[in-house]
């Protein structure tokens, strides 16, 4: 849930709010998590409601240049990655206990607290214990840290800085997630701060250190600042996030398979069950890579609650998403204030699959383009998607990619799940996203760091496009190309208060 709070100005309170509620009240949201299927009754399926630009968009035909510049890999911008810190850094003579964090969110937001459980610990000169992953209470996938990433890789990439365990040594058995659910401890930390400063650390947890040999940390989440802090915490939280924290080999395998797939279709058939590392031994030797660009589609029932705004399914379905929204949020959720037309025109209602769709269209991509789509499952189900893979006929995810055995360990783990889209979406030639959120978010950021381009939909733009009845395709056509010409991936450093994750210059980014 915590990918809703970018589109509050608001900022990170209310998203906190929103972030710890199935903390507060887990039985309030587990039924409605299994309530998904239940879609096909809550509507008249959708129509398209942009038919008139969807005829212009199946009939439009892209010059070769325009799709030679979309495909065109970005050009040097100046920068490169920069995550060594100096050598005055180095790992600390002897540790001052251990910090321990239980992370609560999804995988990526997990991940930013996996960077920042690494700062912490060093700003402290202590030695970290390996993560604690909670079960988020919407996806309920119980993955622990080793089952996603690489520990050995983690704590070897980071030896020279920072000391790791896997496990906490027998002393300090005790301290567990059972027992701090239980009682107020004096080991806990439950007070930091929303974005805590270096000072609020040493002066709030050194202590706890000092005096029982270990802090507990949570909630953690977005409780580093992103300001004030010495460049080499900087460098080092990049360092994590860009260079120790891998996936599992598994995750990798089945990943690079799946890019092979999409970068040499006729190969898509070939059995291949679990030998996909000689296939992609194979297929590097082949000349010429086909290209392929990832949409991540997040379209699911909470996301589309959580709007408020209108998406066709008539009558039915807005009494459904009101009445959900009216159980989850119980009237916290501002945006219902606003009529769909408000919404809209400011950007704030999340791209259907119709729009996407007419978006990519607009920006050149043809119906020979293969797109992954990286997404969880969308709101109203085939129905929807229907008319994106009518524009993109060659339309691929994990399901159509890979067989039921190859899928087999990450099937129903939302957090595999991710990982895998993670991964295919860092090694795609263009990443464009539905939605702004923490997926978009993270991949904004990976994806600078590797200078890829990254298409950022113009939302408000969009919004009002889609609201204006009298635009013909080529209008329409021409405002998205206008729109859109300065959000490929050009890079933006990061201005106060914004995320190293999003924005990791110049923080882990040098001038080349
Ligand atoms: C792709 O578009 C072209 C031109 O718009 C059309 O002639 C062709 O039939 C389309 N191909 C498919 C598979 O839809
Ligand atoms: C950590 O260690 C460094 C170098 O050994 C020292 O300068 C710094 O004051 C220490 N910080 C804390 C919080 O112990
Ligand atoms: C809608 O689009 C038409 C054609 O581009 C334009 O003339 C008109 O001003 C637009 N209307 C609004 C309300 O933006
Ligand atoms: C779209 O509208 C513009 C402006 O009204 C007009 O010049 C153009 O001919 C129209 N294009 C089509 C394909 O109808």
């Amino acid at each position: 849930m915590k990918l809703y709070q970018h589109n509050h100005r608001g900022g990170a309170m209310v998203a906190l709010c929103v972030l710890l509620l199935p903390i507060l009240f887990p039985s309030l949201f587990t039924p409605l998590g299994h309530a998904s299927p239940s879609i096909l009754s809550e509507w008249n399926a959708p129509k398209h409601r942009h038919a008139r630009l969807l005829k212009g968009a199946l009939q439009s035909q892209t010059s070769n240049e325009q799709q030679y510049d979309l495909w065109m890999p970005l050009a040097n911008q100046g920068w490169k990655p920069c995550v060594e810190s100096t050598i005055a850094f180095a790992l600390p003579k002897s540790s001052q206990g251990y910090i321990q964090v239980f992370l609560d969110g999804g995988l990526n937001q997990q991940r930013m607290g996996i960077c920042d459980a690494v700062a912490v610990a060093k700003i402290l000169n202590a030695t970290l214990v390996i993560p604690y992953l909670e079960v988020n209470p919407v996806w309920q996938d119980s993955s622990s840290f080793t089952d996603i990433f690489d520990v050995d890789h983690f704590i070897d990439v980071l030896k020279d800085e920072i000391s790791i365990v896997k496990e906490l040594p027998e002393d300090f058995s005790w301290s567990t997630r059972e027992y701090y659910a239980t009682a107020i401890r004096a080991t806990r930390i439950k007070t930091a701060p929303v974005h805590a400063s270096v000072n609020w650390y040493i002066e709030n947890v050194l202590p706890v250190l000092q005096s029982y040999g270990i802090a507990a940390i949570s909630p953690f989440s977005h409780r580093l600042a992103f300001d004030n802090m010495p460049m080499d915490v900087q460098r080092l939280r990049c360092k994590v996030n860009f260079q120790a924290l891998v996936f599992v080999p598994h995750i990798r395998a089945l990943g690079d398979a799946l890019v092979n797939r999409l970068r040499y279709p006729s190969r898509k058939n070939e059995v291949v069950n679990t030998n996909y590392l000689r296939e992609v031994i194979d297929a590097k030797e082949k000349q010429g890579k086909g290209k392929f660009v990832v949409l991540h589609l997040r379209f699911d029932k909470d996301m589309a609650a959580h709007s408020a705004c209108d998406f066709g399914g008539g009558k039915a379905e807005k009494l459904a998403l009101a009445k959900y929204r009216q159980v989850i949020w119980q009237g916290r959720v501002l945006n219902s204030q606003f009529t769909d037309e408000e919404l809209r025109s400011q950007g704030r209602c999340p791209l259907t699959p119709e729009e996407i769709g007419l978006l990519l269209a607009a920006l050149g991509f043809d119906n020979s383009t293969r797109l992954y789509l990286a997404s969880h499952k969308v709101y109203g189900g085939e129905a929807r998607i229907s008319t994106l893979r009518k524009l993109f006929p060659q339309m691929e995810n994990k399901k159509s990619l890979a067989s039921a055995e190859e899928r087999a360990l990450i099937k129903g783990k939302a957090s595999l799940l991710a990982a895998v889209d993670y991964y295919v979406s860092t090694n795609s030639d263009i990443f464009i996203s539905a939605s702004p959120g923490n997926m978009h978010n993270a991949m904004v950021g990976h994806r600078t760091y590797q200078n890829l381009k990254t298409i950022r939909p113009n939302m408000a733009l969009l919004g009002q496009l889609f609201l204006n009845k009298s635009m013909n395709w080529s209008e329409f056509e021409q405002a998205v190309v206008e729109g859109h010409q300065n959000r490929q991936g050009q890079l933006r450093v990061r201005k106060p208060d914004q995320s190293i994750y999003t924005y990791p210059a110049p923080d882990c980014m040098c001038h080349a």
